[in-house]
């Protein structure tokens, strides 16, 4: 059993901290000890109290002025929109028709999908998220490229085949039976390898018919183990499209729910309209949301009201939404939460942000078993984070009285520079510099 050790200040999240008191919601050990052994967290604690515990043959490798913290889980992006990021001047309807359908016919070449899933892997692993999930295109191969790309960097990850029979164009369209039988086919072939996980992954309302909609609840409930991903309740236009296109649906989320496919397995990233009815639905449910806040903002969809949704009780998790969203950074999005929490008169707790961006979006992929924070037992994916990894973050931490204000200061000055290190499953998977 191979057993390495490392000595930095480490945090990590155990609960939800807005409905626990402090001293369970998150644990800050100054001067820690993080043990890993076969790809799994084997303690985690006080360097005083764990360093007597170890064999002398155990070697502690001393990070000094940095911080331990769980890798990132992101609760909703696309792989192949990387293309699209930074995008000007459209909202959600004309940005998809004009940027983003025709990304994604480019994935019928599968040499493109491989090369498109290496770059979108790697630019994760740089940002220091160690899990997401993940839409591909309609094309069945989209998501073998991905997976085989996570399951050769040993990634926890779930993905899914885009579903679209309508309003989108005729390449990008499948049929209810060949998205039944390509999805089937996916579950088949990739479940139980690696760390991967699949998604039942219906666009949006807007562009699947309801028969393929009914066919996705069918596949969700004949495989227990799968996710459902979609969109819902993210722009104006859209909702007024899916109110003309269902009638007779009481809201957006019954569209869904009167297919099966609103429950304890569905993300919904967006949710941005999302009332308290509807909130309050989605908690019974047990269905999860994806607040993609660099997305809302350059869409211009709108402000997600976190403080409403966490009133509600529904799970929130943190989503970059690659490519309507522009960064692949977690501690980015952390911080542009932050903003939009502003415009709307709530600040975010930069604790809260933090298990946002770890242990919600692990809970709402069903993944917290085995990773989202560095309980021992669970899968050592971590980061080493540098709070001076800037001049100006430098700068700034070093005059931080609080663990709080070195999460904040990440948020709002770090990205991809801040990550000195990520860790999969205890192995090294990216270096900066
Ligand atoms: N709604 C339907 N498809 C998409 C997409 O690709 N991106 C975003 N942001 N919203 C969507
Ligand atoms: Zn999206």
């Amino acid at each position: 059993m191979s057993r390495t050790a490392y000595r930095a200040t480490l945090f990590h999240t155990l609960a939800d901290p807005t409905g626990a008191p402090a001293a369970e919601a998150w644990v800050h050990h100054p001067d820690g000890l993080l043990v890993v052994e076969d790809g799994h967290v084997a303690a985690f604690g006080a360097y005083a109290e764990l360093a007597p515990t170890l064999d002398a043959d155990v070697a502690v490798e001393h990070l000094p002025g940095r911080l331990i913290a769980p890798g990132f889980v992101d609760a909703h992006t696309h792989y192949p929109q990387t293309d699209v990021v930074a995008a000007w001047g459209s909202q959600l309807l004309d940005w998809l028709n004009n940027h983003t359908f025709p990304a994604e016919q480019a994935f019928a070449d599968r040499a493109h999908a491989d090369a498109a899933a290496a770059f979108f892997l790697d630019e994760l692993l740089r940002n220091g998220t160690t899990s997401a999930l993940v839409f591909c295109t309609v094309h069945k191969a989209s998501v073998d490229a991905l997976f085989e790309a996570a399951l050769a960097r040993d990634m926890r990850l779930v993905g899914g085949k885009v579903l679209m029979d309508r309003n989108a164009p005729a390449a990008l369209c499948d049929t209810v039976e060949s998205g039944r039988a390509d999805t089937e086919a996916l579950i088949r072939a990739w479940r139980g390898r690696g760390r991967l996980g699949y998604a039942v992954t219906p666009r949006f309302a807007v562009t699947s018919t309801d028969a393929q909609l009914a066919m996705a609840g069918e596949v969700a409930a004949a495989h227990p183990d799968v996710l459902v991903h979609t969109h819902m309740s993210e722009n104006l236009d859209e909702i007024a499209r899916v109110r003309e296109l269902f009638p007779d649906a009481r809201d957006y989320l019954e569209v869904y729910a009167r297919f099966g496919l609103a429950g304890p397995r569905s993300v919904f990233a967006h949710c941005v309209h999302a009332d308290e009815g509807v909130l309050t639905r989605m908690r019974q449910a047990g269905s999860a949301a994806a607040f993609c806040p660099s997305s809302n903002l350059l869409l211009g969809s709108g402000l997600f009201r976190l403080k409403q949704a966490c009133a509600c009780g529904v799970t929130v998790a943190l989503g970059a939404d690659i490519g309507a969203g522009a960064s692949f950074s977690l501690l980015h999005m952390m911080g542009e939460a932050y903003k939009v929490g502003q415009l709307s008169g709530e600040a975010l707790d930069p604790i809260h942000a933090f298990y946002l961006a770890t242990l919600a979006g692990a809970k709402a992929l069903k993944i917290d078993d085995k990773v989202g924070n560095l309980q021992p037992g669970k899968e050592a994916d971590f980061l080493v984070l540098d709070p001076s990894a800037t001049p100006l973050l430098a700068r700034r931490t070093a005059q931080a009285a609080s663990i709080d204000e070195v999460l904040f200061a990440l948020s709002i000055l770090g990205d991809d520079r801040a990550v000195e290190r990520t860790y999969l499953a205890g192995r090294l998977a990216h270096r900066r510099g």
